[in-house]
């Protein structure tokens, strides 16, 4: 599932995307709901000028719900339709129908008076790797016609999914690449395990995330640990590897074990619903 880009697979991705862009007239745009904006592709905006565009912050799941709306009512100032969706549970599928006509109701309406009747909205779903494109199709379309594991920038064949009658959904989603250049970005596509856990060290990455949930989540590393919480988030790591009973050969600490403990108990839920960025940063 992860891929590094390379110049030559961003260019294939982006040509992909510009050819199928002129397909469709709906681009539903995943994101990671406890990232909404590192999360997103940085030329997504540019490449789907002129089009429909729906947001859904996936994994609403993993998310803190007020930071859910938060975010919701973020896109729709900036005059995007948004909606979150759990599309592992297919929790939100129903509505997403509407949201779908929705978004296109204004080129449904320019149809009719050209006199165009009937004809389908044609959708397509994107996003960077990891934020569940190929989960949610296989959660909207009701069966598993969407194959995971994706290539960037890959369409075998183009194949449309027919939702309903009013519309069809390209079967491949379209890969992009993350933000690269900001660190924080970066950091924060980490913690998610949406960039490859190497590009730091796991014991670095994971001291930063429980710097960051000290602060702004206080208490919830001190009840699923037994640990007591510190600023200093090397020896928050190392409280987790005592009580967790992670050790090296002569009673050292393992703190890569802890560390990957961790990362893991944030990225399956088990540390609650966290939420890793918030609409003010970006105001
Ligand atoms: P992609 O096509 O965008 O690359 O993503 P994909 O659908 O392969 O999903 C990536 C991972 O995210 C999968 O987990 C998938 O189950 C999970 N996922 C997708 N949508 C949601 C959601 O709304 N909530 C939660 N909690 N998880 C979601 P995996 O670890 O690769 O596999 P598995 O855990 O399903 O076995």
């Amino acid at each position: 599932m992860h891929f590094q880009w390379y110049p030559g697979h961003m260019t294939k991705a982006k040509r992909m995307m510009q050819e199928n862009i002129k397909l469709i007239d709906l681009i539903i745009e995943l994101v990671d709901a406890r990232i909404p904006l590192s999360s997103r592709n940085p030329d997504i905006d540019e490449l789907g000028k002129n089009k429909a565009r729906l947001i859904l912050l996936n994994k609403a799941d993993l998310a803190e719900e007020k930071w859910n709306t938060a975010w919701i009512e973020y896109f729709q100032e900036k005059e995007f339709s948004a909606v979150k969706v759990n599309s592992k549970k297919g929790g939100g599928m129903k509505s997403i129908q509407e949201v779908i006509q929705d978004a296109c109701r204004e080129k449904t309406e320019r149809d009719r008076k050209r006199g165009i009747l009937n004809r389908p909205v044609r959708a397509m779903v994107v996003g960077i790797p990891n934020v569940g494109k190929s989960t949610f199709i296989n959660a909207l379309a009701g069966k598993a016609c969407a194959k995971t594991g994706n290539k960037p920038g890959v369409t075998k064949g183009k194949q449309w999914i027919r939702l309903n009658k009013n519309v069809e959904l390209l079967d491949t989603p379209g890969i992009l690449w993350p933000r690269f250049e900001d660190q924080t970005v970066g950091l924060r596509l980490a913690f998610i395990g949406s960039i490859k856990d190497e590009i730091l060290q796991s014991e670095e990455l994971s001291a930063e995330l429980m710097q960051f949930l000290v602060k702004n989540y206080p208490g919830i590393l001190a009840e699923k640990y037994g640990i007591e919480e510190s600023e200093d988030g090397f020896e928050d790591l190392r409280g987790v590897a005592e009580s967790r009973h992670c050790l090296l050969k002569g009673n050292e600490l393992d703190l890569e074990k802890a560390s990957k403990l961790l990362l893991d108990d944030f990225r399956n839920g088990r540390l609650g619903r966290i939420t890793l960025e918030y609409p003010e940063e970006f105001a």
